[in-house]
């Protein structure tokens, strides 16, 4: 092969012939990545973060994530701007756990019927993306012109708004956000904007009127007992305790993989506040920048519970499909054995911030 770093430790021993005494063996069988989530073994502490439009990658797009991540035994998040229906991804998945991503929408009938359809299609929980009151600047969405293709739809929304392509209604002369009178929010200028007509990305991500009183206690209530609410896109110990006290599941620390605000704090360093005031009252996890098995290492020890990764799949995905992301799976639960092997810990709940060493930021 002409790359090593594709190739994982137990090939990487059998291209080198490198052998392992009995020893060494059996102390590397001893470690035990596994953790539990959603009341499911997950292979190691780490998932694959809900990510749009994922046709775009691969034209197996979302049911390749699905069944790598059944194939690995790691838990699968969905965006709701999947181009492939969340039904579909919850077959491939079967009883590999799966969460959808979820943009709450002020036309609430568009919502309740994605959670009804949810629900009946066995998703563990919603992970309600809290960081997209507005879309961030994304310039090179901006530059490459982009436009998710006529040919691509946004099933998830089939039937709804009637689901068209941004491109297309466009050009129809329906721009994506039309103005109301009866629900929506009042933008700076006094008017009243009520999203509505085609469901896209662009218009419908954004939601300037999420509150704790309001909707997080309407998702509750509307998930019920059979989905938890959890909220993606926290960053601060106050937020972190507005979720605690609105008695959501869980939270994700998470700026968007940088893709909202340039100059975000980064999540690694917003993590530690959050988990002091979290105080294990809830599970903590993070998202953001994780590429190593290291990486991991690093944000459980810091305090998450838990890490998930964006890019690195729909790097895997664009490679090679579903034998893509397993590539990235398994060289990242390989990386994340490897560092528990290397730092002596046989067992999850057993890293520590101990294992970190703090910096002066003098340089000394
Ligand atoms: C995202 N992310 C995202 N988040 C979300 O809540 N809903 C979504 O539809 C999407 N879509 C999406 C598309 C693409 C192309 C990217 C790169 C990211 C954010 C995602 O869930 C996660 O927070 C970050 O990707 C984590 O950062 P890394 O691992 O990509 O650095």
């Amino acid at each position: 092969p002409h790359d090593l770093n594709c190739l994982t430790i137990s090939e990487l021993q059998k291209h080198a012939a490198v052998m392992m005494d009995k020893q060494t063996r059996d102390y590397y069988n001893e470690i035990d990545t596994s953790v539990n989530i959603f009341g499911h073994k997950n292979s190691v502490p780490l998932g694959v973060a809900p990510t749009a439009m994922q046709r775009l990658a691969h034209s197996d797009g979302e049911l390749a994530t699905a069944r790598a991540c059944k194939k690995m035994g790691i838990a699968m998040g969905l965006s709701s701007f999947a181009t492939t229906t969340l039904e579909d991804v919850a077959e491939a998945s079967g009883d590999n756990p799966h969460v959808l991503q979820l943009y709450l929408f002020e036309e609430r009938d568009h919502s309740v019927k994605l959670l009804k359809r949810a629900k009946a299609a066995g998703y563990k929980a919603v992970f309600l993306t809290v960081d997209t009151p507005i879309l961030g600047r994304r310039n090179l969405e901006i530059r490459n012109q982009f436009k998710l293709p006529s040919h691509f739809k946004i099933p998830n929304f089939e039937g709804q708004g009637d689901n068209q392509p941004e491109a297309e209604a466009e050009q129809r002369g329906q721009g994506a956000t039309r103005r109301g009178s009866e629900a929506g929010y009042t933008d700076g200028e006094g008017n009243r904007v009520v999203p509505q007509g085609p469901i896209t990305f662009h218009s419908h991500a954004a939601n300037p009127t999420l509150s704790w009183d309001r909707d997080i206690e309407w998702l509750k209530k509307e998930c019920g007992d059979e989905m938890q609410v959890w909220v993606k896109g926290i960053a601060t110990a106050e937020d972190a305790l507005l979720a605690v006290h609105h008695g959501v599941d869980g939270i994700v620390v998470s700026n968007h993989g940088g893709r909202q605000l340039n100059g975000a704090l980064a999540t690694l360093d917003a993590l530690p506040e959050v988990v002091a005031a979290v105080q294990g009252k809830i599970p903590v996890h993070v998202d953001g920048g994780i590429r190593h098995g290291t990486d991991v290492f690093k944000a459980l020890a810091l305090g998450a519970d838990f890490v998930w990764i964006g890019r690195p799949v729909l790097w895997g995905l664009a490679y090679k499909g579903q034998a893509g992301v397993e590539l990235c799976l398994r060289l990242l639960s390989d990386e994340i054995r490897l560092a528990m092997g290397l730092a002596g810990v046989t067992k999850v709940d057993d890293i520590s911030k101990e294992y970190l060493v703090k910096i002066d930021k003098s340089g000394f």
